[in-house]
C-alpha cells in the first residue's frame, strides 16, 4: 500500500497550482470588520494553517469566516523547492527524518485562544513538517485542538492519527479531510462538520 502510494504521488497525480505564499497581512489576526463577527459557541478561536499552494489556506479562510476566528499562516523560514519533482523528494526526506523545519513566526498571545483549528497538505499521508515545528512550540493545554487536512485523493490518511501521536496530552476534536481545491472547500461539508464541533 505505501508502495502504491508514492508510485501514485511521485506519478505527480496530483500537480497543484504554482506555489504561493499566504498574504502577509494574514498572519497574526484576521483583518477588522465593522460587520457583527459569526462566534464559535462564544469561544475566542485561532485558525493557524500551513498551506504551499493554496488549498488549505482557502479551506483556512472558509473556517475563519464561519467561526469568527483569528487566522494565522505558519511560514518556514527556508522556501520549499518550486520543481514538484524536488519538493516531493525534500517532503518524503524530511517527515522519514521527523525533521522540524524553522518557522518565520510565532502566534501572538497564544494563551488567549480557547480553540485552535491547526491545518495541514496532506503530504505522504502525513500532515506537513512545518505544522510538527508549529505543534512543537506551545503549550495546548487547556484547549481544544481541531485538525483539518486537504489532500489530493487520499483523503485523512494518518494525518489525524500522526497528530495525536505528536500531542498526546492535547485535548483533539474531531478532523476533518477536504479534496484540496483554491476554491476551498465544499460549503455544506464544512457547516456541517463545523456544527458537530459545538457542544
Ligand atoms: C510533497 C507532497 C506530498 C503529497 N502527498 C499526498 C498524499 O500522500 N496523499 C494525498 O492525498 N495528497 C498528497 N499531496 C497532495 C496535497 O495534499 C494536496 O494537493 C493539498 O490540497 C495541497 O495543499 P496546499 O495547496 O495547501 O499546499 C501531496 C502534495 C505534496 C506537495
Amino acid at each position: 500500500m505505501k508502495k502504491m502510494t508514492q508510485l501514485i504521488y511521485s506519478g505527480m497525480m496530483f500537480l497543484s497550482v504554482a506555489a504561493c505564499s499566504a498574504d502577509p497581512g494574514e498572519t497574526g489576526s484576521s483583518a477588522a470588520s465593522a460587520q457583527p463577527q459569526p462566534s464559535f459557541a462564544g469561544k475566542k478561536v485561532l485558525v493557524a494553517y500551513y498551506s504551499y499552494s493554496g488549498n488549505t489556506q482557502a479551506v483556512a479562510r472558509q473556517i475563519a469566516q464561519a467561526t469568527g476566528g483569528d487566522l494565522f499562516a505558519i511560514e518556514t523560514v527556508q522556501t520549499y523547492p518550486e520543481r514538484y519533482n524536488d519538493l516531493t523528494a525534500q517532503a518524503k526526506r524530511e517527515i522519514n527524518a521527523g525533521f522540524m523545519p524553522e518557522l518565520k513566526a510565532q502566534v501572538p498571545q497564544m494563551e488567549t485562544y480557547d480553540v485552535v483549528f491547526i491545518g495541514s497538505p496532506n503530504w505522504w499521508g502525513t500532515y506537513a513538517p512545518a505544522v510538527k515545528t508549529f505543534l512543537s512550540q506551545y503549550d495546548f493545554g487547556g484547549k481544544k485542538l481541531v485538525p483539518f487536512f486537504t489532500h489530493g485523493g487520499g483523503g485523512m490518511q494518518r494525518c489525524e492519527s500522526d497528530m495525536k501521536a505528536q500531542l498526546p496530552q492535547a485535548q483533539f476534536l474531531p478532523a476533518a479531510a477536504f479534496p484540496g481545491r483554491t476554491s476551498g472547500a465544499d460549503p455544506q461539508k464544512l457547516q456541517s462538520w463545523l456544527e458537530k464541533l459545538l457542544p
